[in-house]
């Protein structure tokens, strides 16, 4: 049976002023699953999200990425694991879109028609196609939250992982950005307080409070439990029914994987309960945002 995309265990990190921001993670995920991280501010989300393709290592537990730990190969995990920052200015810094699109495929030793062709691929598969030529500052910050997707998307990750995609996005630019995640074919994590957001895109989704995943399992029974989200400060908006709209923006074999039960963290998926179906100063995600670090191997997203 083939390993996980992700499988995370016993995972802790303390930043250096020893704030713990880990507190000993378990968390499987199959190839292909499309599963929100939920949890209110300082749950730990962003600090996991930053493990998952070795922007940070682990202080204990360990990180794979389809049984490869994330202190082995950099920049082989990096092509593999491609990482959405809150803020698409993070992930933006050339010229033009096309040029930032490129960058992450031309540095693995892609050239010519092949790299114009993935580039045109990534932009196309984000609704950007035509826009090459653009300097990312002309763009609406949907559309850069879009272009920063493809940069990603170019490098053709297994896994994808966005930290609050839908942070500052007009309601026409999220609905654009659910039609192009609902199209991927990616394992897919989703970090984000927004619960409606979570239930549209994810199947699945993992609670994380104060460092640990204190729930894990199908993302409307999760979300039918207002006494337990309000015990983790997670809110639904007023008259939103979760199990009218789970999903709904699924397709494809994650729209089709049976959902979990939800589980408490002490009954939370583990090893042979798995499915099968299918990056602030001065820490690393400061790092992450600084040119300096971006311009290395792994723009601090994909290599
Ligand atoms: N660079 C940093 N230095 C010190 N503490 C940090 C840093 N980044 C995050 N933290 C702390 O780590 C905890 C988890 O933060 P974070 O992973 O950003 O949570 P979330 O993304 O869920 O809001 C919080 O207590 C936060 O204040
Ligand atoms: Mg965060």
């Amino acid at each position: 049976m083939s390993p996980p995309a992700v499988s995370v265990r016993g995972l802790r990190f303390a930043y250096p002023d020893g704030r713990v921001a880990l507190d000993g993670v378990d968390l499987d995920i199959g190839a292909g699953e499309r599963v929100a991280v939920l949890g209110p501010n300082g749950a730990g989300k962003t600090t996991l999200a930053l493990h998952l393709n070795g922007i940070h290592a682990p202080q204990a537990g360990t990180v794979t990425i389809g049984g490869e730990p994330t202190t082995g190969d950099l920049a082989a995990i990096r092509r593999r694991v491609g990482l959405v920052f809150q803020d698409p200015d993070d992930q933006l810094f050339m010229p033009t879109v096309g040029d930032d699109v490129a960058f992450g495929p031309a540095h693995a030793g892609l050239r010519g028609t092949d790299l114009r062709g993935r580039v045109a691929s990534a932009l196309d598969a984000v609704g950007m196609g035509g826009h090459a030529g653009t300097a990312p500052h002309h763009l609406s910050f949907g559309q850069r939250r879009r272009v920063a997707v493809a940069t990603v998307l170019a490098s053709r990750p297994d896994v994808l992982v966005l930290d609050e995609p839908t942070a500052n996005l007009d309601p026409a630019a999220r609905r654009e950005l659910t039609d192009v995640l609902a199209g991927l074919e990616v394992t897919l994590l989703v970090v984000t307080h927004d619960l409606p957001y979570a239930a549209e895109l994810c199947r699945r989704a993992v609670v994380l409070d104060a460092g640990r995943v204190v729930a894990d399992g199908a993302t409307g029974d999760l979300l039918a439990d207002t006494d337990r989200l309000a015990a983790h400060r997670l809110f639904l908006p007023r008259g939103f029914d979760p199990r009218l709209v789970c999903g709904s923006a699924l397709t494809g074999t994650a729209a089709t994987a049976a959902a979990a039960p939800a589980r408490d963290a002490a009954g939370a998926r583990r090893g042979g309960d798995r499915r099968d179906a299918v990056g602030r100063p001065p820490g690393p995600a400061a790092a992450a945002r600084s040119p300096r670090r971006l311009t290395g191997p792994g723009r601090g997203a994909v290599a």
